[in-house]
């Protein structure tokens, strides 16, 4: 067996893709080890599997901090390396007109949020982040603190649909209410969008007249249980790259895309 790699994770909720990691982990399926899980949320149930395993866990509640900062003036209250201008270049959460101030005021708090993360998690090396159900948003402030060589991320999520299609928070629901026959879900790299990074994997399953929204949702998280282990063992294996293509459209136009390569 290769050297095993320390997987950090970070959750929102029950965990789920947390315990299959963890299990792959025991059961020598994957060449890794969970070093830490972090949550925003004091309640996740996901910090209780982790204890049961031995695993330490910590908490930054980022509802708190965004309730204790309303109203306040926040220059005292960023990290001292954080830059606004840095982050408003790189990011592309936020596009199209909005308005100045509350743009600002997102990207302080999240990074005051964030700088508490990365705290945290300087006490517990890792090679790979895994955002397993970690319902807030990463800003290039985090990003760029965590994939200190831009040409090899190590920030991985999963996502409840097969993205492109349908980003953000309700994947399943989405796919049922729009109609679709097939769902899935992804597991890529997390790049300055949301859900828009590298494609690692996917996996699919029909969605039949019989279906509802709760079954579209079981079957979609047994697929993601298998696909986030065989996801983390192909980066343990070193056999992920990310490359960029770019294609020339029929009416002349170029499209440029980062993708992950898979060595065989
Ligand atoms: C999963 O469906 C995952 O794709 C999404 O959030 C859900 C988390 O579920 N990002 P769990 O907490 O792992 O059970």
């Amino acid at each position: 067996m290769a050297n095993k790699i320390r997987v950090g994770a970070l959750i929102s909720g029950g965990g789920s893709n947390l315990q299959a990691i963890i299990d792959a982990c025991e059961s020598d399926q994957i060449d890794a080890r969970v070093a830490f899980v972090g949550s925003d949320n004091p309640e996740a149930d996901g910090l209780k599997r982790a204890r049961k395993h031995g695993i330490p866990t910590f908490t930054v509640d980022y509802q708190a901090i965004i309730k204790e900062t309303r109203g306040k003036p926040l220059e005292n209250l960023v990290p001292e390396d954080f830059d606004l201008d840095t982050v408003l270049a790189r990011q592309q959460l936020i596009v199209g007109p909005s308005e100045r101030d509350h743009v600002t005021r997102f990207f302080c708090t999240r990074a005051i949020a964030e700088n508490a993360l990365l705290r945290h998690m300087a006490a517990y090396p890792f090679d790979l982040l895994v955002l397993a159900g970690f319902m807030r948003i990463l800003t290039p402030y985090f990003i760029d603190r965590v994939n200190t060589n831009p040409s090899r991320p190590r920030i991985m999520n999963i996502h409840p649909a097969l993205l492109p299609s349908f980003p953000g928070a309700d994947g399943y629901g989405d796919t049922y209410r729009y109609g679709c026959k097939v769902g899935g879900g992804t597991v890529h790299f997390v790049d300055y969008g949301e859900d828009t990074g590298p494609v690692i994997g996917q996996k699919a399953f029909e969605i039949t007249p019989e279906d509802t929204i709760d079954t579209v949702r079981e079957k979609g998280l047994k697929l993601e249980w298998q696909l986030y282990p065989e996801c983390i063992q192909l980066f343990a294996e070193g056999r992920l790259s990310v490359v960029s293509k770019t294609y020339t459209l029929k009416n002349g136009s170029k499209f440029n895309k980062k993708v992950v390569e898979i060595a065989s």
